[in-house]
């Protein structure tokens, strides 16, 4: 079954690819472009492309998810190696644990992102875009966003480092 491992791999990176690259093109073209001047609709424009790449990435994830649990098997680890201090201690142990815990706090930021803030910030922006409450909200949203992408760069690190080892 050395195929599944490889299919399971790429759709792993494409996954992650995707994720990544789409939130760097929102960051660097979108938000700077709906920013640079009085774009019309611009809360119709926010809401519509976040409603569509909320589902990409969401399923980025769950791909991620299910992929990375299938790559795990096949590099030998189970379950209960979580539990054995010993593995944890590994490079391999230490660099999954750490990647997974950065996951959880990408999951976590992006459902408050996604599903909270975004949408608020939306509404917000299309009943006045130029309230404080819609200023306020989206400078948590751009914030929130932020930190994401840069939690995003350390996963993919901390993704190389899995598998290649410690740089120093
Ligand atoms: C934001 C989430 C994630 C990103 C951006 C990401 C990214 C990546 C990338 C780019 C690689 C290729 C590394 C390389 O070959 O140098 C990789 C490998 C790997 N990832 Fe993830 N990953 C994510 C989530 C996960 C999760 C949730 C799991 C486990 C449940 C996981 C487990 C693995 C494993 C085991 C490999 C090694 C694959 C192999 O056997 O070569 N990843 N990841």
């Amino acid at each position: 079954m050395h195929w599944l491992y490889l299919f399971s791999v790429w759709v792993h990176i494409l996954a992650a690819m995707t994720w990544v690259g789409g939130m760097g093109f929102l960051v660097l073209v979108v938000v700077p472009w709906l920013r640079a001047g009085n774009r019309a609709e611009a809360g119709k424009f926010l809401r519509e492309t976040g409603e569509r790449f909320r589902m990409v990435g969401w399923s980025c994830f769950v791909a991620l998810i299910v992929t990375g649990t299938v790559n795990l098997y096949y590099r030998g680890v189970r379950p209960a190696d979580f539990a054995r201090t010993e593995w944890l201690h590994t490079q391999f142990g230490r660099a999954i644990t750490l990647k997974l815990s950065v996951f959880v706090l990408i999951l976590l930021m992006s459902a408050v992102h996604d599903f909270v803030i975004g949408p608020r910030a939306v509404r917000a922006i299309e009943a006045d875009p130029t309230s404080s409450e819609s200023a306020r909200l989206r400078r948590y949203a751009s914030v929130l966003g932020r930190v994401n992408a840069l939690a995003a760069l350390v996963v993919v690190a901390l993704a190389v480092t899995l598998i290649r080892g410690w740089p120093l």
